[in-house]
Parts: structure tokens; C-alpha cells; sequence
């Protein structure tokens, strides 16, 4: 028995966590049995990673510690819970997951992209996702939906360009996935957004 595991991608503000929810519930209106998680973290030690990667510090992170970070974290969440829930039939949700590393640490830091592919192909092997969401928005509309959270963390905390980097990346990385991601113009009204998903939902929920 296999689940299926779905993940949702974008830029800060896109609307990924007001929209994991009704997914889930369109999926458990159909019978799945769905789990909801998130990245980084997901796990009591995988949040506590996250805590160390987005906490603002006075040290400087060294790209390669944040990169390390990004896929200790994944690694405890796919032992722990992904695997064993996708194990158990299971649909998993889960609020970013590999491409965002591809986005924020490869295109936006910079870091070296073998680096990044050898720790996927030790971290994520086959349990790559099913299906990717991507909520694609300008990085303006989406830092002003995002802008009346309080505190930046650290990454939050990055310039514009970087953003714009991330946005670039992931459209980069649909249109070469097309397969596997269905990109949602996330710029429209909730409601919008929820029409372009029930098509997709649609397509998940009549996989074999
Ligand atoms: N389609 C939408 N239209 C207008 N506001 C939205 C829309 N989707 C989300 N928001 C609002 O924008 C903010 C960020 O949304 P959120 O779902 O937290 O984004 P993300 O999880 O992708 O960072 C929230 O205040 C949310 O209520
Ligand atoms: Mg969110």
C-alpha cells in the first residue's frame, strides 16, 4: 500500500498554508485520509532545526550550514513521518518540501547545485512528490499579503532580488517538470485560486 505525497510550492505570501487546508478537505471529502505537515520542520526535531535556521542571529550562517540545516530537517521528517504515513496509504500535504531548496538556498543563495543534487539523492531518493502545486505571484503582491506578519526571520529578511530569484527558479523548474507540477496564477482572489485547484484535484484524485 502507497499514498500519495503532494507538496506546495511559492514565494512568501503566495497562499500555500489558505489553501493546504481546503485541499485537504476536498481530499478527505473523496475518502483519503490525508496528513498535513510543513518544511522545515514537521517533526519535534525538524522544528527544532527550523527554529535554528530562521531564528535572526548575531553569527552569520554560513551557506553551507544553512544547506546542511535544510536537509537534516528533511531527512527526520521523511524517517519519521513521511515515510511511514505514505507507508500507511496515506495522502501527505506538505507545505514545501525539495524544490524550495532548489529556490531559496540554490537560486537564491547561490549555493553550488552538485552539492544540492548529491544531498536530494541521499535525503529524498525516490520519495520525490507525486504531484507539486506551485502558487506562482509577483514577489510585490506577495511580500504586501506577507508584510502584515510582525517579525521578519532570517530569510525573510533577504532583498528583493533574492525573492525574485526564487520566484524565477521554481517557474524554471515547472516548465521543465511538467509532469509533475501544476502552477496556479495565485495573484487572483481566494476564489479564484480554489477554481484553478478543483481541476487539479480532480486529475489526483483519478490516479490509479
Ligand atoms: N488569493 C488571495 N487573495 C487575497 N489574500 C490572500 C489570498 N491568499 C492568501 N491571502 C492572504 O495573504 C496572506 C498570506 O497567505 P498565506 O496563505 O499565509 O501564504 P503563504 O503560506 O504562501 O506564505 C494571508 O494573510 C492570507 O489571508
Ligand atoms: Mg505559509
Amino acid at each position: 500500500m502507497s499514498g500519495r505525497f503532494i507538496t506546495l510550492e511559492g514565494g512568501e505570501g503566495a497562499g500555500k498554508s489558505s489553501n493546504m487546508e481546503w485541499l485537504a478537505e476536498q481530499l478527505r471529502a473523496a475518502g483519503k485520509t490525508v496528513l498535513l505537515t510543513r518544511e522545515p520542520g514537521g517533526t519535534p526535531l525538524a522544528e527544532s532545526i527550523r527554529e535554528v535556521l530562521l531564528a535572526p542571529s548575531d553569527e552569520a550562517m554560513a551557506d553551507d550550514t544553512e544547506l546542511l540545516l535544510v536537509f537534516a530537517a528533511r531527512a527526520q521528517h521523511l524517517a519519521e513521518k513521511i515515510r511511514p504515513a505514505l507507508a500507511r496509504g496515506e495522502w501527505v500535504l506538505c507545505d514545501r518540501f525539495v524544490d524550495a531548496t532548489w529556490a531559496y538556498q540554490g537560486a537564491g543563495r547561490g549555493l553550488d547545485q552538485t552539492s544540492i543534487a548529491a544531498l536530494e539523492q541521499l535525503v529524498v531518493a525516490d520519495s520525490q512528490p507525486d504531484m507539486t502545486i506551485l502558487f506562482d505571484i509577483s514577489v510585490e503582491q506577495g511580500m504586501a499579503r506577507a508584510g502584515k506578519r510582525a517579525a521578519l526571520d532570517r530569510i525573510e529578511q533577504e532583498d528583493k532580488a533574492f525573492f525574485e530569484r526564487i520566484r524565477d527558479c521554481y517557474l524554471q523548474r515547472a516548465d521543465q517538470q511538467p509532469a509533475r507540477f501544476r502552477v496556479l496564477d495565485a495573484s487572483l482572489s481566494l476564489d479564484q485560486v480554489r477554481a484553478q485547484l478543483e481541476p487539479v484535484i480532480e486529475e489526483m484524485l483519478s490516479w490509479p
